[in-house]
């Protein structure tokens, strides 16, 4: 973790802790757009725009990775036209990020099984994450079509083939082997998980991964959630005292 000083918040002094890995459920988009008697697609388009701008400060104070819960593996019971329309900002807002990885500046990769998208996602997808590879900076991971227990299915799943197939011993898988199939294979683990939208649950966002996240909660309407959010966030992670299943003062 890296250590940030702010000089001022709110007329305070802010020191503290930078998480390396930061985890966002964008949720409220829905509400924030029916406030307005806009429709919900409007929340997803203010949304995505929030997650821009949050990207941006989150990579300017040191955040290494930024993942977000973009498209969940229920979503897709959601009206047809509001799926069309988060599709739609994922594909616009690949292009701009394709412009921005080739000028070195961004890393993305994709959580969640993008095979059943249009091909016009799957290329953009494709392409970003192939020209990522060449790039330093903070990596933000979307999560698309994602779904914790899907995740760990398909770990399962990968895992049995080895063992059927290659003669992995099943005595033999540990934690690590368990990690090293998941979509954020070779990423730490969020420090952090950050839910605004008022609901107090992970709905099946990063379920092996959080095991050891502090989990922070706020009413903010993802679309209305501001750098002073995610600098509060950080602040309550720092006031957190992290166990891992210990005691104090060991
Ligand atoms: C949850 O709010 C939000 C989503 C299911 C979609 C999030 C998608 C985006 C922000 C747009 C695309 C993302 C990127 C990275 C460009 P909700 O609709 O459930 O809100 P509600 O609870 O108020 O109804």
């Amino acid at each position: 973790m890296k250590l940030f000083q702010r000089k001022e918040r709110n007329g305070a002094g802010f020191s503290g802790a930078v998480p390396k890995h930061i985890a966002i459920i964008m949720d409220g988009n829905g509400r924030w757009a029916k406030k307005r008697g806009l429709p919900r697609s409007a929340g997803h388009s203010a949304g995505s725009n929030t997650f821009r701008n949050i990207a941006t400060f989150a990579e300017s104070i040191g955040v290494e990775y930024l993942t977000v819960y973009a498209f969940s593996t229920e979503n897709w019971k959601r009206p047809k036209d509001e799926v069309d329309a988060i599709m739609g900002l994922l594909v616009k807002y690949l292009h701009e990020a394709i412009d921005e990885i080739k000028k070195g500046k961004v890393r993305l990769k994709f959580f969640g099984d993008v095979t059943v998208l249009s091909d016009e996602l799957r290329s953009l997808i494709d392409e970003a994450e192939t020209l990522s590879k060449r790039n330093a900076g903070m990596q933000a991971n979307i999560c698309l079509n994602y779904g914790g227990r899907d995740e760990l299915v398909r770990a399962c799943r990968a895992l049995a083939r080895e063992a059927s197939e290659n003669g992995l011993d099943p005595d033999s898988i540990d934690e690590q082997m368990v990690s090293d199939h998941l979509f954020s294979a070779g990423i730490p683990d969020p420090e952090l998980v950050i839910r605004p939208g008022g609901e107090h649950r992970s709905s099946n966002f990063l379920m092996w991964q959080s095991s050891y996240s502090e989990f922070y909660f706020t009413d903010v309407l993802w679309p209305d959630f501001t750098k002073n959010d995610l600098l509060k966030a950080i602040e309550y992670f720092n006031s957190r005292d992290r166990r891992f299943g210990g005691v104090k003062n060991q």
